[in-house]
């Protein structure tokens, strides 16, 4: 099915959804789409990443009606009866709560091993007893950790690089075990650097494009860690809400696989510098200084960029933005993000 095809078929016949972490960056992004396909969305976040202003920006950007059709329960994901009620009713979970960020779980594994495997093994375990049509969860490229292939193929990982990674491989043997022990399937999406809109610029765990927007928009000092050839296959946040649609409605046998969400492109840090430069001085944004380099970080790869066939093939998954397009889509909402603050 392609994607067009699916968001007809939604609006024709709307259905409840739930989100995790629907006051986080991938979440409010999903949250809005649905409502936005008229559909109904339970949404489930504590807060801890995630903000009020996402959720007040999702209500301003959609219909009073359809955002009537939106429930919120603040709650959390290592609580089973949370779980369990946010799932109540539900036909599609888009399970996105986690702690991100490599550093965070270099700096504190025991809060990202809970929030990310027993939030996700409660989740999984409440949307069962609940009889859910299908589950999604948000995987990673940390998991193919230090396998040198490129592109990277769904069945070739290596060993993971960080605590993070762990808890995301974590998710898929969980997963795969559900799937063979109670014929539960729970289909995993292995984002590779998503971005846009709503994605945190703030605090030291930022990930690299909104930090490097903030720092050219308050004209702060901007670091590239290493040499700035580390590349990366960043993946607009329109890829990975098209991914995410696709794999809940997905037939039978497309349920309970892994896949690449990216675009199958390569961006090095330098490159990366020289698009969000330019984007920002369209807007009228100049930053003059130049980066300055320092450590490698640890627990990154160096390299990364994905096979994305499996998804094509299996989803009707077809990229509609590259990551130029999508600097540019996502630069004004930056631009306004600081100004709003100034
Ligand atoms: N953004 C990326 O590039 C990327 C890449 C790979 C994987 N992921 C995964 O995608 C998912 C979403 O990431 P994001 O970038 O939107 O991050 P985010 O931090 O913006 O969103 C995560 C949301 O989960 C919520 N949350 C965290 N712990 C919770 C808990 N215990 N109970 C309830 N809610 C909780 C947070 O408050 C936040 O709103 C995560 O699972 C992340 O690991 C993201």
């Amino acid at each position: 099915m392609s994607f067009d095809e699916c968001q007809a078929a939604l609006r024709q016949q709307p259905r409840r959804w739930l989100v995790t972490g629907c006051a986080g960056f991938i979440g409010s992004n999903l949250l809005e789409t649905l409502l936005k396909l008229d559909q109904q969305v339970v949404g489930l976040d504590n807060f801890a990443t995630g903000f009020q202003a996402n959720l007040d920006e999702v209500k301003s950007l959609v219909t009073p009606a359809q955002w009537a059709r939106f429930h919120f329960i603040e709650g959390d994901i290592r609580n089973l009866e949370d779980c369990a009620k946010a799932c109540e009713g539900v036909v599609h979970v888009l399970h996105q709560a986690a702690l991100g960020s490599v550093p965070r779980s270099i700096a504190d594994p025991i809060a990202t091993n809970a929030a990310n495997i027993t939030g996700q093994l409660n989740m999984l375990v409440a949307a069962k007893d609940a009889e859910v049509k299908s589950f999604v969860y948000a995987a990673s490229s940390s998991t193919y950790g230090d396998h040198p292939a490129l592109p990277k193929v769904e069945d070739r990982i290596g060993k993971p690089l960080s605590p993070y990674a762990v808890t995301k491989v974590v998710n898929e043997m969980y997963a795969e075990v559900f799937a063979g022990t109670y014929g539960f399937k729970a289909t995993g999406l292995r984002y590779f650097n998503v971005f846009g809109k709503r994605q945190n610029p703030n605090g030291a765990y930022a990930a690299v494009i909104p930090a490097w927007a903030g720092a050219m928009l308050t004209n702060d000092t901007l670091f590239i860690n290493g040499d700035g050839e580390t590349s990366r296959d960043f993946c607009f946040i329109e890829n990975a809400v098209q991914a995410n649609l696709l794999a809940a409605t997905a037939t039978d046998e497309a349920q309970g696989e892994v896949y690449n969400v990216a675009v199958n492109a390569r961006t090095s840090l330098n490159q990366l510098f020289d698009a969000i430069q330019a984007a920002l001085a369209e807007q009228g944004v100049s930053y003059s200084q130049t980066p300055t380099y320092r450590d490698f970080r640890p627990g990154d790869v160096r390299h990364s960029q994905a096979d994305i066939g499996k998804a094509r093939k299996l989803l009707g998954y077809a990229p509609t933005y590259t990551i130029q397009d999508g600097i540019h889509e996502a630069m004004p909402w930056y631009v306004k993000h600081f100004r709003g603050r100034g």
